[in-house]
């Protein structure tokens, strides 16, 4: 049996993987550890809670101490980090909360990894090591070259600081790679976008707001261009890429998916309109904003790498995954108002008396 330790399970892309894995593999231990911050909700997981294969930790990735234990009472075969603060407008207001979890936190997951997977005789077996990154590392590409894209090669050149934070993280795990000789891969991502995503990001918050004919606030001219991924794709990705990549190897991830924001946010418009039979939610509810401050114009993946060493291919066509997503918001109103509410606290405590067991439990 392949035992999975997932950080950041709770979240958006963790917790669809955390399912992807236990629809995907029978002989599987998945054990989901997070803190269980703002963006982090048990109830994307209500399905696997019974399910003996699965597991719930809360703990904190930068807690040397309770990851420690976690990892000596689990004995993962792979770790797999998810967990990080990932909003660019929130690390634009709060840096440091980035830099602790962010680096901090995850300079933390490879020492205590290091320290119970490192044999005496300097070996490390069969253990994995993935770091869960993002194309936003590499920086900008601009609009009037639509033929650069970024290569694992490309060098890492973030303007956010959350990028910042991601591209450090990266730093760390190459040279605890190259220094100690561990076990690590590092996959960089483009945008994901699906079901749990919270309502922060843009195609969830778009949604969200059209069903309730608020402004749909979009930053700059709108020309921003952001190569969009169906997170079910992701989460096969990382799990190829765990199971059969290089050790010490970086993979690109990405969608060949490559859209305007303004683009994105009219095709939410017309779906949203067409599916609620709405003709208030419509073109009119564009609110232009002053542009993010250090806005990237344009992140554009070169996911070749990926395709020709271990065959993956992105599956799902954005006009099918933003269908399927959509139709998942407009189906999942309570979810959406719930962690945006945060009742979604209460309501876990309230339906299990807990919000899942402590990390030294
Ligand atoms: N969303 C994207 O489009 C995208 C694209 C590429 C890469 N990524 C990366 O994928 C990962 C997951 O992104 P997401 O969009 O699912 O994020 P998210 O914000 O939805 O989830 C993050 C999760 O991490 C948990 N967490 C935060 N701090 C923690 C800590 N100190 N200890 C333990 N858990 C903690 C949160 O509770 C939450 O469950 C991140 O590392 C992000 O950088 C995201």
């Amino acid at each position: 049996m392949t035992c999975y330790l997932v950080t950041g399970g709770a979240g958006f892309i963790g917790s669809n993987f955390v399912l992807y894995l236990l629809r995907a593999h029978d002989d599987v231990r998945v054990v989901n550890v997070d803190a269980l911050t703002y963006a982090g909700n048990l109830e994307n997981l209500c399905s696997v809670e019974d399910d003996p294969r699965y597991a719930f930790l809360q703990a904190d990735i930068r807690d040397a101490e309770a990851m420690a234990a976690i990892i000596e009472a689990e004995r993962p075969d792979y770790v797999v980090n998810f967990a990080a603060e990932s909003h660019v407008d929130r690390s634009i207001e709060d840096p440091g909360i980035f830099e602790s979890t962010n680096v901090g936190g995850t300079v933390n997951l490879l020492n205590v990894c290091r320290a119970a997977w490192e044999a005496p005789d300097g070996g490390y077996g069969e253990h994995r090591y993935l770091q869960v990154s993002t194309d936003e590392a590499y920086g900008t590409l601009s609009l009037e070259e639509p033929d650069a894209f970024f290569a694992e090669t490309t060098p890492l050149a973030p303007h956010s600081p959350y990028s910042a934070s991601k591209a450090s993280a990266d730093l760390f795990v190459g040279a605890y790679g190259d220094t100690f000789g561990m076990p690590v891969l590092i996959t960089r991502c483009s945008n994901n976008y699906g079901p749990y995503q919270f309502p922060e990001k843009l195609i969830p918050l778009m949604i969200r707001n059209a069903v309730h004919h608020e402004a749909l606030p979009v930053y700059g001219d709108g020309l921003n261009v952001r190569d969009w991924l169906f997170v079910e794709d992701h989460c096969k990705a990382i799990d190829l890429v765990l199971r059969k990549g290089r050790l010490g190897e970086v993979y690109n991830v990405g969608g060949h998916n490559e859209r305007a924001n303004i683009d994105i946010v009219k095709t939410i418009i017309r779906l949203v309109s067409e599916r609620l039979g709405d003709p208030e939610i419509n073109d009119g509810l564009i609110t232009f904003v002053e542009d993010r401050k250090g806005h990237d114009r344009r992140y554009g993946i070169d996911a070749s790498k990926i395709g020709s060493e271990l065959g993956w291919r992105p599956e799902t066509t954005f006009e099918v995954g933003i269908e399927r997503t959509i139709d998942w918001y407009l189906a999942h109103a309570e979810w959406v108002e719930s962690v945006t509410s945060g009742a979604y606290q209460a309501y876990y405590e309230q339906m299990y008396g807990h919000r899942g067991a402590a990390a030294d439990a």
